[in-house]
């Protein structure tokens, strides 16, 4: 942890990347680990993508329902509220994230690149009109203007949203200290950022209770110990 603290000391610009595993101490499932991740059980190529979305529509709408149905039952965790304190203090100077459960912003973090879109609202898939997420859980799935209304995040098959996509490009580029945190680093184009700050001559710290893609490049691995309690040593 000592070693963990200087590099935090020593950094000018960090920046903060955050997977799944940022939320499940906030009793959310992450995707991947192995004993409870949601794609355990759950093929996300006929749940979470596009081809659910058309050709699969029911069940995709069950799954989405019961996604922010979850989310509703939680809340961000100490180590969401460490990270937004850091940001106020300069510590942190933006967060890339992988979660659509807008904890990050919910705990009062302001630069947050979501990279996989939010479950915080819907959109007509036509349109592209924005929506709270309330018209697609209590109020039907059809848009005013003609077409479907679904939550805001990424599918499989679909692409990142570009502002926050040039975003994290940007702030990968301009980190010092990368942390990676709660994340396999497995899935693309999401996992190219600790690749991209690394190449610009960050460090790359990796904070995760599972082995993940991209230790290899890593100049620190914290596995022994889990994100809430890492946060709260180093606040
Ligand atoms: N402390 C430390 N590590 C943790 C903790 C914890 N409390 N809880 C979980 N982890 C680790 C797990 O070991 C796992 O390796 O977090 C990692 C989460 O990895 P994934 O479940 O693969 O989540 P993520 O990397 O965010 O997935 C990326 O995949 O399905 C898509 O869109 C989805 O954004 C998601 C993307």
């Amino acid at each position: 942890m000592d070693v963990l603290r200087r590099l935090f000391d020593e950094s000018s610009y960090t920046v903060v990347f955050t997977g799944a595993g940022m939320s499940t101490e906030a009793g959310l499932p992450d995707f991947r680990s192995a004993s409870t991740g949601l794609w355990n059980n759950i093929d996300p190529m006929e749940l979470a993508s596009t081809d659910a979305m058309y050709n699969n529509r029911e069940a995709f709408i069950d799954f989405y329902r019961y996604r922010v149905e979850s989310l509703r039952a939680c809340t961000p965790h100490k180590g969401h509220e460490i990270l937004a304190k850091w940001g106020r203090e300069g510590k942190v100077k933006s967060i890339i994230t992988q979660n659509v459960d807008g904890f990050h912003h919910l705990a009062g973090s302001e630069s947050v690149a979501e990279l996989h879109g939010t479950l915080r609202t819907c959109h007509c898939n036509d349109c592209r009109r924005r929506y709270p997420i309330d018209n697609f859980m209590e109020l039907g799935t059809s848009c005013e203007c003609c077409g479907f209304l679904r939550p805001s995040v990424v599918l499989f098959g679909e692409e990142l949203p570009e502002d926050a996509f040039i975003q994290a490009e940007r702030e990968a580029k301009k980190a010092d200290l990368f942390v990676a945190i709660g994340s396999s680093l497995t899935v693309s184009p999401a996992n190219l950022f600790p690749q991209i700050a690394k190449q610009a001559g960050a460090k790359l710290v990796i904070i995760n209770i599972e082995k993940t893609g991209l230790d290899h490049l890593a100049d620190l691995i914290i596995t022994n110990e889990k994100i809430g309690s890492i946060l709260q040593q180093l606040e």
